[in-house]
């Protein structure tokens, strides 16, 4: 066999994310019952993981001149985090609104009198392509420097043809210049854009379904709609999901995100990959989504919104993952509802504010995460044959992640079995 070309040495533990269920996402116990590694080892070979183990187990005969080492004595080494929810790319900001929020105003106010994201379709439109770029790669920077490896991002501040090709066309370049991984999702039905005004979000569904998504084919991999008073109907977003499904997009909906619509359920029941938000979803529709979808679909929480919307409602990710439902966690990184890259600070409120153990918060935010953007068998974990995405932490064991809150953890990172 090949020499390693890297080996991660002497790691106080190894989170490897591996040992539970192998073809679904993590549920119920599975959750937190995957495998720690006491003072253990990860080799890789070129961008490939290929051993993971005990020191006590390491087969120096694999060792040469060849082998880069990282030594991780006293470290906590684990996957790559994978961000399964952004709005990268995006032009100006909102910080006036934020003074907005601060003095009582609320998030669906500020949109209906064409503030919010209609402020950021607004920017987003003028802005040049070479700086909406810019401002991606910046950005991807940021989330590379938090350990993040991987990153959903989701088109929808465009609402016209041009503009929305143009920002899954951003996501798919920022991409290919540095080394995170970018999956694009398309977002067009975010909200209902001006020019629709009148006509109303059926019309405006139907402009999307007939005019952009054929030129979406093999550019996203998923269709996104915003199911919630003041963007999109029920009915409106069934019926969306469902042409986008005969065309072959896998399905997301941001959904239960304000108030309980039923959207989380009707898009699990299409057969959706990922329903993201949750605040409102109830247990028991919880339950029934568990049971109905066999655990394929993902619950995507996303807890330092509700802290950044001033809003006292967070998803109770207790109760889903006691009644089955497989739950990740992300930022849902956006100018309007968290202008914050740092997963690990979701991971914390997670904990603070959804009830998770750090074992779950980890494994929501590795590889329940890379179920929910269809990479499980790519990343998320640390086994062979997965791509080599892997941090070394400046923590000594995995409750200390959660625990230094607001913190970067992140010593290194290794994308693709290279340092970065
Ligand atoms: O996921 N809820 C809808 N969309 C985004 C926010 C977008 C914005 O406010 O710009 C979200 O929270
Ligand atoms: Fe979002």
């Amino acid at each position: 066999p090949a020499p390693y070309t890297l080996l991660v040495q002497h790691a106080a533990q190894v989170l490897t994310l591996a040992g539970g269920l192998t073809s679904r996402p993590l549920a119920g116990p599975h959750l937190r019952d995957w495998t720690i590694i006491e003072r253990g080892y990860v080799a890789c070979v070129d961008d490939i993981i290929v051993a993971v183990g005990a020191m006590d187990d390491l087969d120096l005969a694999r060792l040469g001149p060849e082998t880069r080492l990282v030594d991780a004595t006293g470290c906590v080494v684990m996957p790559g985090l994978v961000e399964c929810h952004t709005h990268l790319v995006f032009g100006g900001n909102r910080a006036h609104e934020f003074e907005r929020k601060l003095r009582g105003e609320s998030y669906l106010d500020i949109l209906a009198g064409g503030g919010g994201i209609l402020s950021t379709v607004r920017a987003t439109r003028a802005a040049p392509e070479a700086e909406l770029l810019a401002n991606a790669l910046h950005h991807l920077d940021g989330f590379r420097r938090y350990g993040v490896t991987t990153v959903e991002a989701k088109s929808g501040y465009g609402l016209d043809r041009d503009t929305e090709l143009r920002l899954v066309r951003v996501a798919r370049e920022a991409g290919r210049q540095q080394p995170v991984r970018v999956v694009p999702t398309f977002l067009g039905a975010h909200v209902v854009p001006p020019e629709f005004r009148e006509a109303g979000p059926q019309a405006y569904v139907d402009f999307i379904l007939r005019e952009v998504l054929s030129d979406l084919k093999g550019e996203a991999a998923f269709v996104d709609i915003f199911c919630e008073k003041g963007a999109f109907p029920l009915d409106v977003s069934r019926y969306y999901l469902e042409q986008a499904h005969h065309m072959g997009f896998g399905l997301k909906i941001h959904a239960e995100q304000l108030h309980d619509l039923g959207g989380c359920e009707m898009a699990a029941a299409l057969g959706a990959t990922s329903v993201d938000h949750c605040d409102y979803l109830t247990p028991a529709a919880a339950t029934r989504i568990a049971q109905q979808t066999q655990g394929q679909t993902v619950a995507v929480l996303l807890p330092l919104v509700p802290l950044f919307l001033r809003q006292e409602k967070y998803a109770s990710g207790r109760e889903f993952i006691d009644n089955g439902l497989p739950v990740a966690i992300s930022t849902d990184f956006n100018p309007g509802s968290c202008p914050s890259k740092n997963l690990w600070l979701a991971l914390s409120i997670a904990c603070l504010k959804m009830g998770f153990t750090p074992k779950e918060a980890v494994a929501a935010a590795t590889l329940n995460a890379a179920w929910a953007i269809g990479l499980a068998a790519d990343c998320g974990s640390l086994e062979p044959g997965k791509r080599a995405d892997v941090l070394v932490l400046n923590v000594g064991s995995v409750a200390e992640i959660p625990y230094w809150l607001g913190e970067n953890p992140v010593r290194e990172v290794i994308i693709g079995g290279q340092y970065q």
